[in-house]
């Protein structure tokens, strides 16, 4: 089934009756119900109302490859080397390492409306039910080995969220790149790396943004998370294309000057500066209070024994114990 059809006729959130729909994509009103029931498969929420017949619950804008590009300031277009705008994929970091087995794919980025897999960082899956996010890969290739890369992915966050800011989303984010809005998780980075860990090498930049989650999908996601719904934008194309025009140039200077020129800019959005937060990198979870990234993007923890830096690892805000009133 290729879902989009379907989808760009209910797309104005209007009612459309399976008459109307199956005079349209020319197959019968049961084949219709078929691809409605298909659509709620991908998690797409559709309502049907007995004789007024199915509506998009606030309409749908698909991902329109000429209007991602026109939401990108000039410069970053020409860095731009390929936009492959894909409906249902596995996942775009996968797509998006076929494309670098294939050839040279420096500047190449895939957008998709839906991943089946779509991946999260250490293991955990991403939910990306059909049009309810951006899902975006960009390739980039750096010289230097995987060693110049440390900071990359704070780098991108600062990108990121830069650009979410220009759309009127004020985000935050969460050591090492995770986008919070209103402390709860907006979107995520995953870099993925091929080539020559001494050498040439692809970074696969993986970006997810929450923009519309459906309740039921949300459902699935195992901490708290926030979405777009009440923002000042949830035009996907319009985002898609200011996160590019930011990330691009962004990823020009990381090539040139590595994550000095993010590091204050990364600090400025820092949700957990002086916070108490757990470390869970080794055997045992520490605590500490949280107190900024140093030169090479580690977490900063002042801990009991000294000061701790944190270079991998997942990190958890911990509430602060209230001390007892009696004691
Ligand atoms: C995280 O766990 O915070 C990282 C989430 C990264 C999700 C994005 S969606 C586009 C790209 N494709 C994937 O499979 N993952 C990344």
């Amino acid at each position: 089934m290729e879902p989009r059809k379907i989808l760009q006729l209910l797309a104005d959130g209007r009612f459309h009756s399976g008459t109307e729909l199956a005079g349209h994509l020319h197959v019968s009103r049961a084949a219709v119900w078929k691809q409605i029931e298909q659509l709620r498969e991908l998690q797409v929420a559709v309502n049907s109302v007995r004789g007024r017949g199915y509506r998009l619950p606030g309409g749908m804008v698909l991902i329109d490859a000429d209007l991602v590009r026109a939401a990108m300031p000039a410069p970053a277009r020409e860095l731009l080397a390929e936009l492959d705008i894909r409906d249902m994929v596995d996942s775009t970091n996968s797509v998006a390492q076929s494309r670098v087995r294939a050839g040279a794919a420096h500047g190449y980025c895939c957008l998709a409306e839906f991943q089946s897999s779509g991946r999260g960082r250490r293991g955990r899956n991403w939910v990306s039910p059909y049009g309810a996010g951006i899902c975006m890969t960009v390739v980039w290739e750096f010289l230097g080995g995987v060693a110049a890369l440390e900071g990359l992915s704070l780098a991108v966050g600062v990108a990121v969220a830069e650009a979410l800011e220009d759309a009127g989303v004020p985000v935050r984010l969460k050591w090492p790149n995770d986008l919070l809005l209103a402390d709860a998780k907006l979107g995520g980075i995953l870099i993925e790396l091929g080539g020559d860990a001494g050498g040439t090498c692809q970074a696969i930049i993986g970006i997810g943004i929450n923009v519309a989650l459906p309740e039921d999908a949300a459902g699935s996601i195992d901490q708290a998370w926030a979405d777009l719904r009440n923002a000042a934008t949830r035009d996907r194309n319009l985002l898609a294309g200011k996160v590019l025009g930011r990330l691009l140039p962004a990823l020009a200077t990381f090539a040139g000057s590595g994550l000095a020129p993010f590091r204050e800019r990364w600090s400025a959005r820092d949700a957990l500066r002086g916070r108490l937060v757990e470390v869970r990198a080794g055997a045992e979870p520490w605590s500490g209070i949280a107190d900024g990234i140093d030169r090479q993007g580690g977490l900063r923890v002042l801990a009991p024994g000294g000061e701790q830096v944190v270079r991998g690892g997942e990190v958890t805000v911990r509430p602060r114990e209230v001390p007892d009133a009696a004691g």
